[in-house]
C-alpha cells in the first residue's frame, strides 16, 4: 500500500524540497529521444515543470499524481485552463494539451495507458520502496503495452539501503526487474556529494545516473518487419 499519508503531508506542509523550478536538466539534454512520439506519460508528476515543457515540445502529455494540492498548484501556477472530470474509475484534470490522472498510479488501467509510447520518469521511480519498484515495473512493462522508451534519472548509491525516499536504483536491480524487456543504456552520470545521512547507513557513494530504456522487440515482430522489409 503506498504511503500516501507520508505524501499527503509534504503537500499539506510545503515540504516539496525535490520539486523543482526549471526542467530537468536531463530532460532539456535528451528531449529529442521523444521526436517521433506523441503521447507521453509522467508518472507522479506532481507540479513539475517537466510536464509543461514537454508539451511545449509538441506531445500530448499524460500525468498521474495523487495529490490534488499538486494538480491544483500546477493549474494554477501556470495559469492553465484545465476542467477537472469526474470520472467512476480515476477523476482527471484536462486541457492545454495536458491531462493528469488524480490518484493512485496503481489504479491506472490498460485502456488509460493504450496509445502512450514513451514515459519520462523523474522521481518516480526513486519515491517507490523495493515492493512498490516491482508493481511499477510490472505497470510499466505489461499495462503500458504501446510504451517503447524510457527516459530516467534515478538515484544510485548501492544496493546496501533501502532507505529513502529518495530510494537507490542500482544497474543490478534494475536489470533484474527490467533486462528481458528493454535495452538498457546509462546516458550520463553525474557524481553527487554524499550526504551525511547516506553514509551513516553505509553508502560511499552517490550518483545521479540518467537511463534511456528502450523496449525490446519481440520475435512476431522481428519476423513481421524482415517479411514486410523483403515484400519492399
Ligand atoms: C518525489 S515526488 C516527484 C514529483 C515530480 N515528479 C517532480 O519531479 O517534482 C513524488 C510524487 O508522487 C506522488 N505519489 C506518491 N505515490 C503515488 C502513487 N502511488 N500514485 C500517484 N502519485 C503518487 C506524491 O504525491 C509526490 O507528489
Amino acid at each position: 500500500m503506498p504511503d500516501f499519508k507520508f505524501w499527503n503531508e509534504r503537500w499539506l506542509s510545503n515540504q516539496i524540497g525535490f520539486h523543482m523550478i526549471n526542467p530537468h536538466s536531463s530532460l532539456v539534454e535528451f528531449i529529442d529521444l521523444f521526436s517521433g512520439h506523441r503521447k507521453v506519460f509522467v508518472p507522479l508528476c506532481g507540479k513539475s515543470p517537466d510536464l509543461i515543457f514537454l508539451r511545449n515540445h509538441g506531445l500530448e502529455v499524460i500525468g498521474i499524481e495523487f495529490s490534488e494540492i499538486a494538480i491544483k498548484d500546477f493549474i494554477k501556477e501556470n495559469n492553465l485552463n484545465m476542467k477537472k472530470n469526474e470520472n467512476a474509475e480515476m477523476n482527471f484534470y484536462e486541457g492545454e494539451g495536458v491531462k493528469i490522472f488524480q490518484g493512485d498510479i496503481f489504479k491506472l488501467s490498460s485502456k488509460d495507458l493504450s496509445g502512450i509510447t514513451c514515459c519520462y520518469d523523474r522521481a518516480s521511480m526513486v519515491a517507490f520502496n523495493e515492493e512498490e519498484r516491482i508493481r511499477y515495473a510490472d505497470l510499466l512493462i505489461n499495462k503500458a503495452q504501446d510504451l517503447k522508451l524510457i527516459l530516467a534519472p534515478l538515484f544510485d548509491y548501492g544496493d546496501i539501503l533501502d532507505a529513502g525516499p529518495p530510494y537507490s536504483v542500482t544497474l543490478q536491480e534494475l536489470n533484474i526487474l527490467y533486462g528481458k524487456n528493454f535495452e538498457l543504456l546509462q546516458l550520463k552520470t553525474s557524481d553527487l556529494s554524499l550526504k551525511e545521512s547516506k553514509k551513516s547507513l553505509g553508502a560511499t557513494y552517490e550518483r545521479e545516473v540518467t537511463w534511456k530504456f528502450t523496449r525490446k522487440q519481440t520475435l512476431a515482430l522481428r519476423i513481421f518487419k524482415r517479411l514486410f522489409s523483403n515484400i519492399n
